[in-house]
């Protein structure tokens, strides 16, 4: 199987756990708990038809949006995640210049492993710079401004991630940074061989957004001991308010899932909203992001621009999402696994399929806009 046997979120997903070794594969792929909320994010879509209308001369069809102030020429952006060069060398160089290639917005993580500075000077496509609000508050604001500096242009705050979820796959292969295994996690790495090289003959693991402030020499960080012991849970409302205040532009919460928070974060002044339950990585039982959409663009969508992310595997997710009211819908696993299996060109090969595919469906529904998409066009089971 190789990169042409690739058509679809499924076939990526396959390949990318051929190459990658076990741990890494599986913190990709696992989720909290029972993985129940990961599961629903996806089958969310499957109890919602959608309502096409024939007979529209749809010739042409433009699928640009506009998000936070930034256009994109797809209705879909690359979310911020973590450690993308453990899934392949090139890590996030691959997925910004896929995302600048494709014309949309892409995403850096407090925890990336590229620095912010070296990817917004590569593209002038938008970027996403990702935070996580320290215990530290002096970190928090070194990384704002460098962000600033940088000319990053949208800053968008995780705030389901005050304590680390459950991910009981990682808890038995051992999976950290810099690897401290299990037996059994160590096994998987030696049956990769392939994966070890490119690791070991590519540039040292860093993590440029954060390196200057933790010491990762004295051992392992798993993920759960940084959100558990780095993250501040004493964030409330007014903290993030100043942060507002402070960056003074375009300023989003990712991680909303009820109404009544979405209210908050425009009333504080945030310009955008993630709902999101971070891939279902966090609370397992919380709701799809997809099943709260409809209930917060009631809220909020004529005052902040409403995104959602978890489980979008289709182009006909997209749409969906789109008719209910969503302003642009984010990608995690849908590129990590094409960077996995084959860097920025697996990547740029998923965003041009979800091109194709959002296209062609906007063309069966009838629509040649995205405005023209609409809850008509649709019906719930
Ligand atoms: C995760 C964090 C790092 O889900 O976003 O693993």
């Amino acid at each position: 199987m190789n990169l042409r046997d690739c058509h679809n979120f499924h076939d990526f997903r396959r390949l990318a756990e051929r190459r990658l070794p076990g741990p890494i594969f599986n913190y990709i792929d696992g989720a909290a708990d029972d993985e129940v909320t990961y599961r629903r994010n996806t089958k969310a879509f499957e109890d919602c038809d959608l309502v096409p209308n024939v007979l529209r001369g749809v010739e042409q069809v433009d699928l640009s949006v506009e998000v936070m102030g930034q256009k994109l020429a797809l209705p879909v952006y690359c979310s911020p995640t973590a450690l993308q060069r453990l899934f392949h060398h090139q890590g996030e160089r691959a997925v910004a210049a896929a995302a600048a290639k494709y014309g949309t917005m892409f995403g850096v993580s407090s925890l990336g492993t590229v620095s912010l500075e070296e990817l917004r000077k590569a593209h002038d496509t938008p970027q996403v710079y990702q935070f996580y609000f320290h215990r530290d508050r002096g970190l928090n604001r070194a990384m704002m401004q460098r962000a600033k500096d940088a000319g990053v242009q949208v800053m968008m705050l995780t705030v389901d991630s005050i304590t680390g979820g459950n991910r009981e796959r990682d808890l038995r292969t051992g999976f950290s940074i810099p690897f401290r295994l299990t037996l059994a996690g160590m096994l998987q790495f030696a049956i990769k061989p392939r994966w070890g090289l490119e690791y070991i003959t590519h540039e040292r693991f860093k993590l440029p957004q954060l390196d200057e402030h933790i010491d990762m020499s004295g051992g392992a960080l798993s993920i759960g001991r940084y959100f558990t012991e780095m993250l501040d849970p004493s964030m409330n409302w007014d903290d993030v308010a100043e942060m507002v205040r402070s960056w003074n532009g375009q300023f989003c919460l990712k991680g909303i899932v009820s109404a009544d928070d979405a209210r908050r974060a425009a009333e504080i002044g945030c310009t955008g909203i993630v709902i999101s339950n971070h891939g279902g990585r966090q609370l397992d039982g919380s709701r799809a992001s997809f099943d709260q959409l409809a209930e917060i663009v009631d809220a909020v969508g004529d005052r902040i621009d409403v995104l959602m992310d978890g489980g979008v595997q289709r182009g006909s997710h997209v749409l969906k999402a789109l008719s209910v009211g969503a302003k642009a819908v984010g990608l995690g696993r849908y590129y990590l696994y094409p960077l996995a299996a084959a860097g920025q060109a697996g990547v740029e090969r998923a965003l041009g399929m979800m091109r194709t595919e959002i296209e062609r469906d906007m063309k069966l529904m009838g629509c040649t806009s995205v405005s023209q998409l609409s809850r008509d066009n649709l019906r719930f089971r």
